[in-house]
């Protein structure tokens, strides 16, 4: 029997994150959040002074790595959490520049399959429902405007306290959006079989019943 996955991807900004712990929540599926995983590959590539195209060294960093996720969406690294440092606006940045890296997606992928828990499990990032769980029942493609995304990057930015220029963090975005989707190397691209949803003009409720709709549809999950 194939596992109980959900796969969420999209871009920066889609409303992926938030939207797929809501789901977990309402499936009762554990939810990971694989964009953080090369958020900390990137904050560590860089805490340790590696130049972020030196694949030697890349493969040395990723080889030795272990991922545990703690409670409340922790993600501990090695023992360690970097669950404040992955969140800022540069971890992002660096996390899409490692992740062009196929020494870093061949170490991270097998970990990330191996995080399928058996009561079921939403995944969130940019090639699960392609590479990481290609026969995933439920696949879900979130996208959003990119004025919208730049929009709600900012507020989640500034409600950490940090200053942000709207016009730069566009700019840093579609940046990001080309870098992911243009890579050679698992590039950010919807499924076959994805359902894509666009989340512009959608609160995060009709994301989410939405979302749980189709789930639940293709899961053959009955309502509680
Ligand atoms: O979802 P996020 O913003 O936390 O992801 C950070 C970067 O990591 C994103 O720009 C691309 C990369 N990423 C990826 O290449 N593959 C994934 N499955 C998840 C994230």
């Amino acid at each position: 029997m194939s596992p109980k996955v959900v796969a969420v991807d999209g871009p920066a900004g889609a409303g992926k994150s938030t939207a797929s712990q809501a789901l977990a929540r309402r499936l009762g599926f554990t939810h990971v959040d694989t964009g953080a995983m090369y958020r900390a590959v990137g904050v560590l590539a860089r805490e340790r002074g590696l130049d972020l195209d030196d694949d030697e060294a890349l493969g040395r960093l990723v080889g030795g790595l272990s991922f545990e996720l703690g409670e409340g969406e922790r993600l501990l690294v090695g023992g360690r959490d970097l669950s404040a440092a992955i969140r800022e606006a540069e971890a992002g940045e660096l996390a899409s520049r490692v992740a062009v890296r196929p020494v870093v997606r061949t170490r991270l992928v097998p970990l990330q399959r191996g995080l399928a828990a058996p009561g079921g499990v939403v995944m969130e990032g940019r090639d699960i429902g392609t590479v990481v769980f290609p026969d995933a029942p439920a696949k879900l493609y979130l996208t959003a405007a990119p004025a919208e995304r730049a929009r709600r990057r900012a507020v989640e930015l500034r409600a950490r306290g940090e200053a942000v220029d709207e016009a730069a963090m566009a700019r840093k975005l579609a940046e990001r959006d080309r870098r992911d989707s243009q890579r050679a190397h698992s590039p950010l691209r919807p499924a076959e079989d994805a359902v894509v949803l666009d989340t512009t003009t959608l609160a995060l409720e009709a994301v989410v019943d939405e979302m749980e709709r189709i789930a639940r549809g293709r899961l053959r999950l009955l309502r509680p």
